[in-house]
């Protein structure tokens, strides 16, 4: 039998060493010492393979427009969201289209190859859901890219933002989305989860709020959304973004708040990157990280994935597109440096993520044929040395090289 293609000999995140075979877009065999021929053959003795890089909480409505109009004096979420206002104004469907096709070019050769991007519903034009939906079409073969309806300016705050949120659902948008700490009262936080909820379940969708991303301990929206998870049945199918007003509760609520994500099968999505940079902006000494609870949320048994959140965006002036990058801020500022905690953050952004999307990456036979080779010996190490992504294959397909980066010293010792 002959493949299409075959990885020899790489290391498996979990330390395995294995052949992996892939045919017709899909992996056929993973296995020591397969034989058969193949169309072409990467040798990846040494070398980490992984499942796929997945973001699964991105703007790439939003990305590469850093400086334009101009750049965020305050760092903080709410210069940022008034900046993107004014960005939205401005900005044409085809600056949309080319700047997130730019993105996409770099995700893939870092190795991302899914991202679920949160999509403004509440630009009047409707530019910015028409060109994600393009750009949707445009990557399809190589990335996918799940979208979600989020009404930036809130469900009920801003004006018709309801109605637009149904408007890009009929228009093909996977998700539904949301923002209840944005709303002008707590009540209307609330009532804006359970909307979300129920328009969820009427169309057979999943959720994603951008939930409780402030330092206050009494935005309790994660509260609403298990809650509503459970009454409207979609156990499996929500998730909170940031969450990083748990940061700031108190202890005995969490204790309660936890198992009742757990029971609802609610994910979570941290952003390292952005909680670290954009909460705590309030503070004196000692500041907040603003990152929610990752080990406790992982020890209740909830699914847990990093996400990017910005790249170069009116919220934040860096990022490139390495997921790794993400981890490693994340490890950190989690407290997760313990060998098997480093383990477990690599998967919050490969495993985790792809399962939060609903997408089937996997070193496993029948799983996509997709995959990533690192200049790295195992997990540990790619998060130490954050390295060349060697070879992105996507449905079989290799879509990306990267030569190792290599020093030539001139001073002796
Ligand atoms: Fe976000």
């Amino acid at each position: 039998m002959a493949f299409d293609l075959l990885v020899k000999n790489g290391t498996l995140p979990d330390g395995q060493k294995a052949d992996i075979a892939i045919s017709d877009g899909r992996i056929d065999a993973v296995d020591v010492g397969i034989t058969a021929d193949a169309a072409e053959v990467i040798d990846a003795t040494g070398r980490l393979v992984t499942a796929p890089f997945v973001d699964a909480h991105f703007h790439m409505d939003a990305t590469q427009s850093y400086g334009t109009p101009r750049v965020n004096r305050s760092g903080t979420l709410l210069e940022g969201i008034a900046l993107w206002g004014d960005l939205k104004q401005v900005q044409t469907r085809d600056d949309i289209i080319a700047r997130a096709l730019d993105y996409c070019r770099q995700a893939v050769g870092k190795g991302i190859l899914a991202i679920r991007s949160h999509v403004d519903v509440t630009d009047a034009n409707f530019r910015t859901v028409d060109a994600l939906l393009e750009v949707r079409d445009l990557v399809r073969d190589v990335l996918d890219l799940q979208l979600v309806a989020f009404p930036q300016d809130g469900w009920y705050r801003a004006e018709g933002a309801e109605a637009s949120v149904v408007r890009a659902l009929d228009a093909g948008v996977d998700v539904v989305g949301g923002i209840p700490h944005f709303e002008r009262t707590m009540a209307d936080g609330t009532a804006a989860v359970r909307a979300a909820c129920e328009l969820a379940a009427e169309r057979g969708l999943m959720v994603d709020l951008h939930c409780d991303e402030s330092d206050d301990p009494l935005s309790r929206h994660i509260e609403t959304l298990a809650a509503e998870t459970i009454r409207c049945g979609l156990q499996g199918r929500t998730t909170g973004s940031h969450l990083t007003s748990m940061h700031s509760m108190d202890n005995y609520y969490v204790a309660k708040l936890l198992p009742l994500i757990a029971e609802a099968q609610v994910s979570a999505i941290p952003n390292p990157l952005i909680n670290i940079t954009l909460q705590g902006r309030m503070d004196s000494y000692p500041k907040r990280r603003g990152m929610t609870r990752v080990p406790e949320l992982l020890a209740a048994g909830v699914t847990v994935a990093f996400g990017q959140d910005c790249v170069r965006d009116p919220w934040y002036p860096l990022g490139s597109g390495d997921m790794l990058d993400v981890a490693h801020m994340g490890l950190h500022v989690a407290h997760m440096t313990a060998p098997d905690d480093m383990r477990v953050a690599f998967g919050m952004v490969t495993e985790k993520p792809a399962q939060i999307m609903g997408i089937d990456f996997g070193l496993e036979p029948g799983k996509r044929g997709s995959l990533v080779v690192l200049d790295a010996s195992d997990p540990i190490d790619a998060l130490r040395l954050r390295p060349a992504r060697l070879t992105v294959v996507s449905n079989g397909r290799v879509v990306s090289r990267t030569e190792p980066a290599k020093t030539d010293l001139s001073v002796a010792f």
